[in-house]
């Protein structure tokens, strides 16, 4: 099934390393990031789960919950995870699903069989606390994501539904923000009282928190 954003994120019920997880009951009022792994026992899915867990205050304190699926069952996902600590320096206490039978890796069109036809792909859903996919991406088995960039998209997306602000290329928390066209100058004078820049008339910045 492929999957866009502005989709209702497919709810499942899965066993985990934390006990059984229905995916919107588990999510509660928070964002998930939801994210995907070839196998348990491989290098780069151990350092992304790694880093993963060393996030943990930042997922926390952006209200975002992680949950990682690999292809495996629960037992090695739980052995797995003593390398993951022990490799990494950190303590994973978010889950991972265990998804033998890929029901869910298809589910998210995790599959890609030009890579492997039994192993996820890297992917990565961001869901809202409506449970409404904002973002997808797909890296292939051989790159690790960079979590930095996991990290802005949130605090992009959570400035962006705050103040109705769109960011520019490369934005990063504190720096300018774009007034969208679909508010105009009158709308815009009310949202943003200290005013904006002008570059066009398309294309105005200002500043929000
Ligand atoms: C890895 O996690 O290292 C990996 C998994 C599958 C294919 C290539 C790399």
């Amino acid at each position: 099934m492929s999957l866009h954003i502005g989709d209702t994120a497919p709810n499942f019920t899965a066993d985990s390393t934390v006990g059984e997880i229905n995916l919107h009951k588990w999510a509660e009022d928070s964002w998930v990031f939801f994210f995907s792994h070839p196998a348990d026992f491989t290098p780069v899915c151990t350092t992304e789960m790694g880093r993963t867990a060393q996030l943990a205050d930042k997922f926390s304190a952006r209200n975002t919950k992680p949950l990682g699926l690999s292809t495996d069952i629960v037992e090695e996902h739980w052995d797995w995870i003593h390398d993951v600590n022990s490799t990494q320096n950190t303590t994973v206490h978010f889950p991972i699903l265990a998804d033998p039978d890929c029901a869910i890796a298809k589910l998210y069109d995790m599959i890609h069989p030009g890579e492997s036809d039994t192993e996820a792909v890297r992917s990565v859903f961001i869901i809202d606390p409506d449970k409404k996919i904002r973002l997808t991406m797909t890296y292939p088995m051989s790159v690790g994501r960079n979590f930095d960039e996991i990290l802005r998209v949130i605090d992009a997306l959570q400035l962006g539904d705050k103040n109705r602000i769109a960011t520019p290329a490369d934005w990063r928390p504190g720096d300018k923000v774009i007034i969208p066209p679909s508010i105009d100058n009158d709308e815009a004078a009310k949202l943003f009282p200290d005013g904006w820049e002008e570059l066009r008339p398309y294309l105005r910045l200002t500043e929000a928190t």
